[in-house]
């Protein structure tokens, strides 16, 4: 893990000077409206501190993929009335993020000011980090913010590329997510406990392989955890189950052993004959999955033992649902079960921070070191 050293807001003269801020405004949406404002809440903080040091805070963010072209239904307009709700104050929008219209708009702002312009991805050239569309983003900006650790995994224009044109720094949530990821995998206080679930083995290979030589204990969970047992000859009737993926698994069971990392996979399971809400289920132990029936969860032995295992570390590190669920529900579980303050930092991203527990440096927070 690279020590993390980058410039923050705390030293950058702002006043009076046009700031790109890059965030992540990728939120889910449903009918035109924000089902989950997380994100858009997160990123308030940094445009706020800036506007209020003097800034011309012009906001870039992409939404969706729209593949280079003009998507209506990815409009970053309808972000506006979100993002003015959790300043608290008015937001001006330019229907483009370069060109005339997004000049025209940035012309006419004055210190103390926001405005939002439009789908970076609108763009191609955003994805490909063109160097002449850099060049388009950063007539519009004297400094350059960056507070999208959630899009830091991608080199594109906006997140890479503008680092190396203009000064750059990290905004307060990608120095808040930098800082806790480099205590919970950097230099952590051990021991250190993760807790991996997710559907497939095939998907969290390298993160596995990153964090059994880091961590002192690995709870592996949700549909991985059955190719973990299968592995191991344990039956797991109708589970979803990479079979295929058997010598990886006991591959990085042997890695974790040489590395005195101790797994710990489910000791009893929540069987049911369908992945169904209501679906009639029982507990068994993990080796007594029945021909007929799906693992969907952990069982309360499992949990029990968790639970001592997870008292005794300093540090917990959790990416995926330990039972069948969909992606981004670990989040929603915590809201759910109230207990998200229990937790010192839940991080906004997805991709990136799976990149990160991977070992992989992220270009964009690599751009905010080279620019320091
Ligand atoms: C995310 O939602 O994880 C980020 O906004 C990145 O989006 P992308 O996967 O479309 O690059």
């Amino acid at each position: 893990m690279p020590k993390v050293t980058f410039k923050t807001i705390d030293t950058a003269d702002v006043a009076g000077k046009r700031v790109l801020v890059r965030v992540d405004l990728n939120v889910p949406m449903k009918n035109g409206k924000v089902t989950d404002a997380t994100r858009i809440e997160r990123a308030a903080p940094t445009i706020a501190e800036l506007a209020a040091k003097g800034a011309r805070v012009v906001v870039l963010s992409h939404f969706g993929r729209p593949d280079g072209k003009r998507v209506p239904e990815m409009s970053l307009r309808a972000l506006v009335e979100p993002l003015s709700t959790a300043l608290g104050k008015p937001v001006a929008f330019a229907e483009d993020c370069i060109g005339p219209q997004a000049e025209d708009a940035v012309r006419a702002m004055k210190s103390g000011d926001v405005l939002l312009l439009e789908n970076l991805r609108f763009h191609k050239e955003e994805e490909k980090n063109d160097a002449a569309f850099i060049d388009k983003l950063s007539v519009l900006g004297d400094l350059y913010v960056n507070d999208a650790f959630s899009t830091a995994h991608r080199a594109h224009a906006s997140t890479e590329g503008i680092a190396n044109r203009l000064p750059a720094a990290a905004g307060r949530l990608m120095q808040a997510e930098l800082e806790a990821l480099d205590k919970a995998l950097g230099k952590p206080k051990r021991p250190v406990c993760a807790v991996v679930g997710g559907a497939k083995v095939s998907t969290k290979l390298d993160l596995l392989g990153n964090l059994v030589g880091k961590v002192d204990k690995l709870i592996i969970g949700g549909g991985m955890a059955n190719t973990f047992m299968h592995a191991q000859g344990i039956k797991v009737g109708r589970s979803l189950c990479e079979k295929d993926l058997a010598s990886t698994a006991l591959e990085i069971l042997e890695k974790a052993k040489a590395a005195k990392c101790k797994v710990l996979l489910p000791v009893d399971v929540v069987v049911a004959g369908e992945f169904k809400a209501g679906a009639a289920s029982t507990v068994v132990d993990a080796d007594a999955c029945p021909d007929d029936q799906m693992i969907l969860d952990v069982g309360p032995k499992s949990i029990a033992l968790y639970q001592a295992e997870v008292s005794e570390c300093a540090t917990l590190v959790w990416n995926g649902p330990l039972g069948a669920a969909g992606g981004g529900d670990t989040v929603a579980a915590l809201a759910a079960a109230g207990v998200e303050e229990k937790f010192s930092y839940v991080s906004t991203a997805g991709g990136a921070f799976l990149e990160w527990m991977e070992g992989k440096t992220l270009p964009g927070v690599a751009a905010l070191i080279r620019a320091a």
